[in-house]
C-alpha cells in the first residue's frame, strides 16, 4: 500500500519536476512533494502505523524517493539556469561586424572660421576677446564716438532703430548697432589701461541684398590703449595679422580716410593675392582690396570715457569679416553664406 503510494509520488514528481520551465515553478514542486506539508512528508508520518518489520524497508524507500526528487530537482534547477543565461547571451550579443550607424557632423560655418582664425591671431598678441551687445544705443553707437547729430549714420535711412519714434535718433533711441566700434567705448568705461582687445560681432545696416552686401554682416574691432601708443604700433600690428592670415609675402597699403572718432585715421588695403597687384577681376583691376578702417582713437573719445588722452593713446580697426571670408574661400556671393544651404557650407 505505501510502497505504491511512494512509487506514484516519485512518478508524479519527477514529471512535474521535469515539466517546470521557471525556477519558481520548480520551487512550487519541490514545496508540494517535500516541504514540511508536502506529500511525501504526509506518508513519512504514516511510518509509525506500518508493523515494525516493514518499517525499514519502507524507510529505505522513502530515503531513496528524497534523494531521487532532490537530485532531479538539482538538475532541472541548473537546466533552468543556463536556459536563462543563453537567452541573456543572445539577447546581448553585439555583432562587431554590422555596420555603424553614421552620424551627420557639422562644422563650423566658414564667417565663424574667418573670425576664429583672425582672433586667434590676436590672441597670440595677447590681446582678449570681448562681446557685446548687438541691441545698442545711440550713445555707444554714435554720440560717445564723437559722431556728431546728423551725421548720415545716424539717419533711420541707414540704421535700424527699435524704438518708437526713432525718425529722430536720440541718444538714448534703441537700434541694432551699425559697427562694432562701440565696443571701444564700452570697453573703455569698463577696464582700465593697458588696454588691449578685439570684439567680434554682428552688425546691422539698411543696406539691399546683393552679391557684396548683406544688412546682416560681421566686424571685428581691435584696440589697443597704453602710454606711448602710436600709429607704428597699429601698422606694425596689422602687418604681423596680415601676414599670418595671408602668408609672409603679403602686402599692405594704409591709406588717408576719415572716421569720426579716430584721428588721423587710415584704410588698410591688402594686395590682391589672386593677381599680386596687377589687377584682375578679384580685385576689380585695382590690385589692392580694401580690409578694414583704422585710426588713433580720437582724444574726445578718449576723454569722454575718462581716459586722460595726455596721458594715454592708443589705435583702434574695424575689419569686415565678409570681405575677408570671400577673399578666402573664393566665395562670389555673399548671399550664399545666410542661405544655410548645406550643399554650399560642406565645401568649406
Ligand atoms: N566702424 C567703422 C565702420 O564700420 C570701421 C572703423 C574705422 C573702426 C576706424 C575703427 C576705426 O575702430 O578706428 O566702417
Amino acid at each position: 500500500m505505501m510502497k505504491e503510494q511512494l512509487a506514484k509520488i516519485k512518478e508524479d514528481a519527477l514529471a512535474a519536476i521535469h515539466a517546470a520551465g521557471q525556477s519558481d515553478e520548480l520551487d512550487a514542486v519541490r514545496v508540494k512533494y517535500l516541504g514540511k506539508k508536502g506529500e511525501l512528508t504526509a506518508v513519512l508520518k504514516q511510518m509509525g502505523k506500518l508493523p515494525s518489520e516493514e518499517r525499514p524497508v519502507m524507510g529505505q524507500m522513502a530515503n531513496e524517493v528524497r534523494a531521487a526528487l532532490t537530485d532531479a530537482i538539482t538538475e532541472q534547477s541548473k537546466a533552468l539556469a543556463d536556459v536563462a543565461l543563453n537567452l541573456k547571451l543572445k539577447a546581448e550579443t553585439v555583432d562587431v561586424t554590422m555596420p555603424g550607424q553614421r552620424q551627420a557632423v557639422g562644422h563650423k560655418h566658414p564667417i565663424t572660421m574667418v573670425i576664429d582664425e583672425v582672433t586667434d591671431v590676436f590672441i597670440g598678441m595677447g590681446f582678449q576677446v570681448v562681446e557685446g551687445p548687438e541691441v545698442e544705443l545711440a550713445a555707444y553707437n554714435f554720440t560717445k564716438l564723437n559722431t556728431e547729430e546728423g551725421h548720415p549714420g545716424r539717419e533711420w535711412t541707414d540704421t535700424f532703430y527699435i524704438t518708437p519714434g526713432d525718425v529722430d535718433p536720440k541718444n538714448d533711441a534703441v537700434l541694432l548697432r551699425s559697427q562694432t566700434s562701440p565696443m571701444q567705448v564700452r570697453t573703455m568705461e569698463t577696464r582700465k589701461p593697458p588696454i588691449r582687445i578685439v570684439a567680434p560681432g554682428r552688425v546691422y545696416r539698411k543696406d539691399e541684398a546683393d552679391a557684396t552686401h548683406s544688412p546682416m554682416f560681421h566686424q571685428i574691432e581691435g584696440m589697443a590703449i597704453d602710454k606711448g601708443i602710436t600709429m607704428a604700433d597699429l601698422k606694425g600690428t596689422l602687418n604681423e595679422v596680415v601676414k599670418s592670415l595671408y602668408g609672409e609675402d603679403a602686402q599692405t597699403r594704409f591709406r588717408p580716410h576719415h572716421f569720426p572718432f579716430t584721428e588721423p585715421s587710415c584704410e588698410v588695403d591688402v594686395q590682391c593675392f589672386e593677381c599680386h597687384g596687377k589687377g584682375c577681376s578679384v580685385c576689380k583691376g585695382e590690385g589692392w582690396i580694401e580690409v578694414l578702417g583704422a585710426g588713433m582713437i580720437h582724444p574726445k573719445v578718449l576723454e569722454g570715457c575718462g581716459i586722460d588722452p595726455d596721458v594715454y593713446s592708443g589705435w583702434a580697426f574695424g575689419m569686415g569679416v565678409e570681405r575677408l571670408a570671400m577673399m578666402r574661400y573664393g566665395i562670389n556671393n555673399l548671399k550664399l553664406c545666410f542661405e544655410n544651404d548645406v550643399r554650399f557650407l560642406e565645401q568649406f
